[in-house]
């Protein structure tokens, strides 16, 4: 008996509804991908990349992982990146994170989670780097939601400083990097005007000559 059936007849009707509005869709697919967008998100449930901006399969590029942070140390998500920009030339990287982010929620309560303490860390720098704005609020909330979006731009920030992002720049390549956040309560994305599309834009701690 196959287990999770339910998830497999779902998974026909699915198919089958889009093949009735494009019988190619999944043969045109399977020859090739070609994303304008790489999407970096956190892995919450209510935060799928793909259905909040209503796009299809073979649109978006996708990286998730928890408060959706970029480290220059983490392999999987430098290969992201690396893969999305140098091969399939990517035209947009999106960072988005969201209100409500339970790993930065986890990353400002001083309580020790196990495991993920390390990943939080990443967050509570960003934390550290704000400290003073963060502080200053009076609403727990306010902080919170304060820290989310900041997290998103730091780690906007720490995508534009990779060597993979500069050298594109470097040669002409079209790139921008964009810092989003999304709330669950309403389903609506907001844009946190970061967008950075060269490398004048970066610190010069960071840049590349
Ligand atoms: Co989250």
């Amino acid at each position: 008996m196959r287990v999770l059936k339910d998830l497999f007849d779902e998974n026909r009707k699915w198919a089958e509804k889009i093949k009735k509005s494009d019988p190619d869709f999944f043969t045109k697919l399977s020859k090739q991908q070609n994303p304008e967008y790489l999407w970096i998100g956190c892995s919450d449930s209510r935060v799928p990349a793909t259905e909040i901006v209503n796009k299809m399969p073979g649109e978006f590029f996708v990286h998730r992982n928890i408060a959706n942070v970029v480290v220059h140390t983490d392999l999987n998500c430098l290969s992201v990146i690396q893969y999305a920009v140098e091969v399939l030339r990517i035209k947009h990287i999106i960072v988005c994170g969201h209100y409500g982010c339970g790993g930065i929620k986890a990353a400002m309560d001083n309580r020790e989670h196990g495991l993920i303490d390390n990943w939080l860390r990443n967050i509570k720098d960003v934390y550290r780097l704000h400290q003073d704005r963060i502080d200053a609020l009076e609403k727990e909330d306010e902080k919170h939601d304060l820290l989310c979006e900041l997290n998103v731009v730091e780690q906007v920030y720490n995508i534009c400083h990779t060597t993979i992002v500069q050298n594109a720049w470097k040669s002409g390549q079209n790139l921008t990097v964009h810092g989003w956040i999304y709330s669950i309560e309403d389903g609506i994305l907001k844009d946190l005007n970061v967008c950075i599309s060269n490398r004048d834009e970066i610190s010069h701690v960071h840049r590349m000559k």
